[in-house]
């Protein structure tokens, strides 16, 4: 049970002052009653809460680790009628949306949630979330290839922001290299690997931050708890956890 202007609050209806303000005003009913009463607590879980009459959704937050095989596509529904990444999803009512995309042929972790603002702070650049992925490349990248790409190299977009890499394992014809960036712009990977000769002919994302996907199997997912979620971010997380277990 929670304070109703908390929980109007935090479902993004307005900030804790308006929310009072919209309770003071008789504008706001529980189970089709006016409240006026500060004190009012809810279970978002049981009580309708409506305002001006409109009803208004309380759900939960949902954060969610997807390890999203290669040929599911990362949007909400796919005109082509491909498998999306919510079919993967059984059992979760909450419509959650992914965190930045991964392309058709990209697998590995996705985050999907319904905490819309979590999402922006994952993939706004000013909190530098870091992506880690593994891309199989063509041939051997030397080591002069690799600092060209460390340091930022120049796609059609513009310059890209220094990044991480290493070679995690050699193969005869091909190599799997380690990148690390927090840019998301579109197949970057495949981009810069493109860019510098080296195709890219697998590629996984790992990691958002220090959240790995670990020994998660294809195709499952995992239900974060708010220790996952303080990986995402380096030094101080740039809001409130609230809502989810612990
Ligand atoms: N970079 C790519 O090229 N593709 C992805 O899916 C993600 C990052």
């Amino acid at each position: 049970m929670e304070r109703l202007q908390k929980i109007l609050a935090q479902a993004g209806i307005a900030s804790r002052r308006g929310a009072e303000e919209m309770i003071r005003q008789g504008r706001v009913k529980v189970n089709g009653t006016v409240v006026t009463n500060m004190g009012c607590k809810i279970d978002p879980q049981q009580d309708q809460v409506s305002f001006d009459n409109a009803p208004i959704r309380l759900e939960e937050k949902l954060y969610i680790l997807l390890n999203k095989p290669a040929g599911y596509v990362t949007t909400l529904s796919d005109p082509q009628g491909r498998p999306i990444v919510s079919d993967l999803l059984p059992g979760i009512s909450s419509r959650l949306f992914p965190v930045g995309r991964l392309d058709l042929d990209t697998e590995g972790a996705l985050l999907m949630t319904n905490d819309g603002q979590l999402g922006n702070y994952v993939l706004h650049p000013s909190y530098e979330v870091n992506k880690t992925y593994e891309a199989t490349v063509r041939g051997l990248p030397s080591p002069a290839t690799l600092r060209r790409l460390a340091a930022g190299i120049r796609l059609e977009g513009g310059m890209t922001y220094p990044a991480q890499l290493r070679i995690l394992k050699q193969f005869k014809d091909r190599t799997r290299v380690e990148i690390i960036i927090h840019e998301g712009k579109k197949r970057q990977v495949r981009k810069m690997f493109q860019a510098v000769g080296h195709p890219v002919l697998g590629l996984k994302r790992t990691a958002y931050g220090r959240l790995r996907l670990g020994n998660l199997a294809s195709g499952k997912y995992r239900i974060l708890t708010k220790n996952d979620l303080k990986k995402l971010f380096t030094g101080k997380i740039p809001f409130t956890i609230k809502n989810i277990p612990a």
